[in-house]
């Protein structure tokens, strides 16, 4: 019997907290901190792991995974995600803070153990999807350890915050969401992309390398002192990071044309987020010449990017996550019903989202 999967219940917990935290980061309600773990702590960070134990049996062409393999990682984050959040409801406290990173980093372990188990064990090549989910899971751990650290370096407070943001939005979900794109897009359209694994080779250790030089770069930075040639690391590592995503889109618009212009279904929100990134990427190099507020960029993140990515692959997946097995006409039903204005909803959040990033 096929393993019931933890993804449609991850799947609406994570919309109903991105699109609350969308709300509260931009009417201001409740500390940036609090809204920020709601959406990406409490709603991304768990799914985006269920999300991996799902594809990764996909891409080793193994079984599916156990119970425990499948909701173990994301429960465990999950637990990590409620924590953080009451931690930042009430007093902020390093000693719950450090335990929901403790939790969360367990949890991701954990899952990259078993990824590595799943392709060790495959058989024929190594599929390359494979590598941007474990490039992922180190940003996040790298990011959690910068939280575990954060007490026993109080000098270094800011860096490490500066660290953990970059390394979590850019490098652990710009990756997971960059690798899983390349397949599910064509999935959407009912279209092959025979570029896309060697896009996937091509492009794993620019994306990783820029997302680390963004990382390291805004976190040694320090306004009017500290080391010169960290603003300019990161200025690099932006530029390379947006060719990558530039190139993914090209290499889309070439192969698929119009179908990624449609007022319905999935693919034309997942090219909305895509494009998303890309626009908050020249958003962040704006602010890193000084020329935006940083905090508007986090619900730009949100919502030009997370709302229309993880609403357009719900909308694909969630007939089949429910459902597992071959595809029947009730799939297609639900599936329409779900992706109806998928174009339309998707555009209408990279707009705002965008419009929110830019305010000055
Ligand atoms: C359980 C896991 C996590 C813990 C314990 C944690 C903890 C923290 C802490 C202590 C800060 C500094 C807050 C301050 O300025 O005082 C921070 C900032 C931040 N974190 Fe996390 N974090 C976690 C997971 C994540 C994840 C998964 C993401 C994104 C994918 C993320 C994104 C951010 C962002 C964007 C900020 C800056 C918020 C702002 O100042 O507006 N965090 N986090």
């Amino acid at each position: 019997m096929a393993t019931v999967t933890p993804l449609p219940l991850l799947a609406i917990t994570a919309l109903l907290a991105l699109a609350l935290a969308g709300v509260l980061l931009v009417t201001g309600q409740t500390a940036p901190q609090l809204a920020a773990h709601l959406a990406f702590a409490l709603g991304v960070m768990p799914l985006v792991l269920a999300a991996l134990g799902y594809f990764v049996p996909v891409l080793t062409r193994s079984g599916a995974a156990s119970r425990t393999a499948a909701w173990g990682p994301p429960m465990m984050a999950l637990a990590g995600g409620v924590l953080a959040v009451s931690s930042f409801a009430t007093d902020f406290s390093a000693t719950g803070l450090s335990l929901a990173a403790s939790l969360a980093g367990i949890a991701a372990i954990s899952l990259g153990a078993w990824t590595l188990r799943r392709a060790q064990h495959m058989l024929g090549p190594r599929h390359r999807g494979l590598d941007w989910y474990l490039a992922a899971l180190g940003f996040l751990l790298l990011a959690l350890l910068a939280i575990i650290l954060m007490p026993h370096f109080p000098e270094q407070r800011n860096a490490l915050r500066l660290f953990h943001l970059h390394a979590n939005l850019l490098g652990f979900i710009g990756l997971a969401a960059l690798g899983t794109l390349q397949v599910l897009l064509p999935t959407c359209i009912g279209q092959s992309d025979p570029e896309a694994a060697l896009r996937l080779r091509r492009d794993v250790g620019w994306a990783a390398g820029s997302a680390l030089l963004i990382a390291v770069g805004t976190a040694l930075t320090r306004p009017g002192q500290g080391v010169a040639a960290a603003p300019a690391l990161a200025l690099l590592g932006a530029v390379i990071y947006g060719g990558v995503v530039l190139r993914t889109l090209h290499a889309w618009r070439t192969r698929f044309g119009s179908g990624l212009v449609q007022a319905h279904g999935a693919a034309p929100s997942l090219v909305s987020a895509t494009l998303g990134l890309l626009g908050l990427l020249i958003l962040g190099i704006a602010h890193g010449f000084g020329g935006l507020p940083a905090r508007p960029a986090v619900a730009g993140f949100v919502i030009a990017f997370l709302l229309p990515l993880v609403s357009g692959a719900a909308a694909q997946l969630l007939p089949t996550w429910l459902r597992p097995g071959p595809q029947s006409p009730w799939h297609q039903a639900l599936r329409a019903r779900l992706c109806r204005w998928g174009g339309v909803r998707g555009l209408t959040l990279l707009l705002l989202g965008l419009l929110i990033a830019g305010l000055p």
